[in-house]
């Protein structure tokens, strides 16, 4: 029964934060219902009907025992929800009590059924305002796990001649700038939406770091990254994408990084049953409803997606009681043409189809694109379109034959080496 009720606990945890009852009677302990209302602005009866009931939940206690008297913070609460104090953690409810998480969660069901989100406005939408609350609200989260980062990364900084920094998805940023603020010849590139980048500044002229800082505002697919980097962060965002386009987005950061670069991943990894290691179990479902095939991936599937990336996976921590994994890969040199370059054409064609709304188990080498994928005229078009993008390779897909992956990258290839030629 305690499950099927949890929201009440956070809509009278939402309404104390909302109304400053924990301000309220900071500033006047013992305050009785009368005397916080009117500091407030509320009615007296409301006042006593929401103070006795965050009594009752343990955050308060009530002076006479009965409600009848004053109210005194419990210390708990005195640490953590009294805004202004060093541990105050009240912003967090906007980001794990957010009205966009719980509609998202409303339409769960409906998600299992389809497999992926049915909100039309979801974690995936360029800027959504979510974002920003979580860059302004998560710091009290980040802030350790930033801090376990830098001290697993210390050994290795210390040594490095430069320690440029990319930090994509940075959000608060606070995973970068933690690291500027252990080494002062650390330099941070720090990217998100151009609506979350701002907060980024803020954090970073908190801790002092800001000369230090780069903001790059766009989106980590397309936007231009500079470079070259001795350290990319990708923090707490993989699982939004498939592994598809996990490839796509690490191997755009392998071509950013020095030779001798390091990737750092942090995020729930799966490598335990559900009642062993619950957490990335619980989350997952968030990602399922919140994203267009968003999931926590398992340990060997970052290990794949790395393999298929250009870095090679060194080491995977477990820093409890943080719930997350922090994932070390090293830069794995390239070669010129050779059977990689056979793996990079069909990752890009991959890519390019599974952007166009095509299932990753769909995208079989021998699946032809009109026949088995169903691509119409249009999507055609946009193949070629982005094919000459990525690769700057004119290849015609509109004629009579339906050609399969395999013979769109063996016709790419051709024409790539009769260009190198
Ligand atoms: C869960 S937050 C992670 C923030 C931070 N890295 C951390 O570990 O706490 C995900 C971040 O990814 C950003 N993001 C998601 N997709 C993006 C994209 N395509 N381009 C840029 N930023 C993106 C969001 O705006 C958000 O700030």
């Amino acid at each position: 029964m305690a499950m099927m009720q949890g929201y009440k606990q956070t809509a009278l945890l939402r309404a104390a934060l909302e109304l400053g009852v924990f301000d309220r009677l900071a500033a006047a302990p013992g305050a009785g219902a009368e005397a916080v209302a009117g500091a407030m602005g509320a009615d007296p009866r409301g006042a006593r009907i929401l103070l006795n009931a965050l009594a009752a939940m343990g955050l308060i206690e009530s002076t006479d025992g009965n409600g009848d008297g004053g109210y005194r913070l419990q210390p708990g609460t005195n640490a953590h929800l009294v805004r202004g104090r060093d541990g105050f953690i009240g912003d967090l409810l906007a980001v794990l009590a957010s009205d966009q998480e719980r509609d998202a969660l409303d339409r769960l069901a409906d998600a299992v059924r389809r497999g992926g989100t049915v909100m039309d406005v979801n974690a995936e939408t360029p800027e959504y305002a979510y974002w920003v609350d979580f860059a302004a609200g998560a710091a009290p989260v980040a802030a350790p796990a930033a801090a376990t980062v830098a001290r697993l990364l210390e050994g290795w900084a210390r040594e490095r001649p430069t320690l440029n920094v990319l930090d994509v998805a940075a959000g608060h940023g606070l995973y970068g700038f933690t690291l500027a603020a252990a080494h002062e010849r650390c330099r941070v590139w720090s990217l998100d939406w151009p609506n979350v980048v701002p907060v980024a500044r803020e954090h970073a002229q908190r801790l002092g770091v800001a000369e230090r800082v780069e903001l790059i505002a766009g989106d980590m697919f397309d936007a231009p990254l500079g470079g070259p980097y001795d350290l990319v962060l990708v923090t707490n965002v993989l699982h939004h994408f498939s592994a598809c386009r996990c490839v796509e987005l690490l191997r755009r950061l392998a071509g950013v990084a020095r030779p001798d670069a390091r990737l750092v991943v942090v995020g729930f990894a799966l490598d335990a049953p559900p009642e062993a290691d619950p957490a990335p179990h619980l989350f997952a479902p968030l990602m399922l409803a919140w994203t267009r095939e968003g999931d926590v991936h398992t340990r060997s599937d970052y290990e794949r997606m790395l393999d298929a990336s250009g870095w090679r996976l060194t080491s995977a921590t477990r820093t409890p009681p943080l719930p997350f994994t922090v994932l070390n890969a090293d830069r794995v040199p390239q070669r010129e043409g050779g059977p990689e370059m056979a793996t990079d054409t069909m990752d890009t064609l991959r890519s390019i189809l599974f952007a166009l709304g095509i299932p990753e188990e769909d995208l079989r080498d021998g699946a032809t694109l009109r026949g088995d994928l169903e691509l119409d005229s249009t999507e055609t078009v946009e193949v070629t379109l982005e094919l000459k993008r990525r690769l700057d390779v004119a290849i015609k897909l509109e004629s009579d034959a339906d050609l399969t992956l395999a013979e769109v990258c063996a016709e790419v290839e051709r024409r790539l080496a009769g260009s190198a030629a």
